[in-house]
């Protein structure tokens, strides 16, 4: 990214991102980035973790070569476009730093410490949180203007949504050169508020819930409820099936958050979600959610 000054940033946008934690998130932004041709560095703490997200870059560009999505020669540069490593100086060049460590706000903003320490003062910060207010973790930073949430859906290199998250010190430049960089990534960026759920978690996860209490009170049964929705709604597939997916444990945690940040009982996880989740039986991960998986 050319710079203009210190502190100054043009508008010709991000060409080296660093990513934090290669995990399911962090391994999918690796891989759009750098098929979006950035250059990228894939961090995580160790050896052992950062080659099992390379490895799921390289199956995952492997099925777009079977596909004929894209040739081997292209696979190549993507790939050689992508440096791992556990150490975080590896990182002190890029233009756009996206976290995609746990979901904690202690171990995020452990991270955006000591990132900040090896970082330029100009480069931007994104945390990828699917939960945590964007707001409280750009307190923690020295340039809180230049934060801001990113977040991505799984699976990301499938998924076309990003939704860029204004906390309420991000400037209008770090929005709009964030916005530039999910849309060169092939994705399609909303900007949203910085308020609990944002705004696809605030209105797909109460969907879930209600669900989970029609099943709970005996409106349908799981496929029932799904069918419903797929041929009533037009959805592509069920909340219950959905729920699955995502997996019932992120769903209820993600309940909480909408619970205990707004104070509103419509937000209260239903009972039946509380007792899947006690009981293991987290969806698809597990093989048994609200619908059985042999392939678990
Ligand atoms: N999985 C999803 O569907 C989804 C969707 C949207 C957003 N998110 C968010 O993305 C983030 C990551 O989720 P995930 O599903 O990829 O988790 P994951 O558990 O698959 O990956 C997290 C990775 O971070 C690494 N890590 C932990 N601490 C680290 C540190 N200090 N430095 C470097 N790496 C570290 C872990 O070793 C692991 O590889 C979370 O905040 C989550 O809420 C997840």
């Amino acid at each position: 990214m050319a710079r203009v000054d210190g502190n100054a940033r043009d508008m010709t946008g991000i060409s080296k991102v660093g990513v934090i934690g290669a995990g399911t998130m962090g391994a999918g932004i690796a891989q759009v980035a750098a098929q979006g041709g950035m250059d990228v560095v894939l961090i995580d703490t160790t050896d052992e973790f950062v080659q099992r997200g390379v490895s799921r870059i390289e199956s995952g560009l492997r099925r777009l070569v079977d596909k004929g999505r894209i040739d081997a020669n292209a696979r190549d540069s993507v790939i050689a476009r992508i440096a791992p490593g556990t150490d975080l100086e590896l990182i002190a060049e890029v233009d756009l730093v996206v976290e995609a460590v746990i979901e904690s706000f202690d171990a995020k903003a452990a991270v955006f410490r000591d990132v900040s320490d090896v970082v330029g003062s100009s480069t931007i910060l994104a945390t990828n949180t699917s939960s945590i207010s964007i707001t409280a973790l750009a307190g923690t930073v020295p340039h809180p203007e230049q934060f801001v949430g990113m977040h991505f859906f799984n699976p990301v290199p499938v998924m076309k949504l990003v939704e860029v998250v204004r906390g309420l010190q991000t400037d209008d430049r770090t929005a709009a050169i964030v916005h530039d960089a999910a849309t060169r990534l092939g994705k399609t960026p909303v900007t949203v508020a910085d308020i609990p759920g944002f705004a696809a978690n605030r209105i797909l996860m109460p969907m879930i819930n209600e669900a989970i209490f029609a099943l709970s009170e005996g409106v349908a049964s799981a496929d029932d409820i799904d069918t419903v929705m797929t041929l009533g709604a037009s959805h592509p597939m069920g909340p219950l099936a959905l729920a699955d997916l995502i997996g019932l444990d992120v769903c209820l945690h993600i309940m909480e958050v909408l619970h205990g940040d707004f104070g509103d009982s419509k937000y209260r996880p239903a009972p039946l979600l509380r007792q899947m989740v006690a009981a293991g039986r987290l969806g698809r991960k597990t093989g048994q959610g609200f619908h059985q998986y042999e392939d678990a």
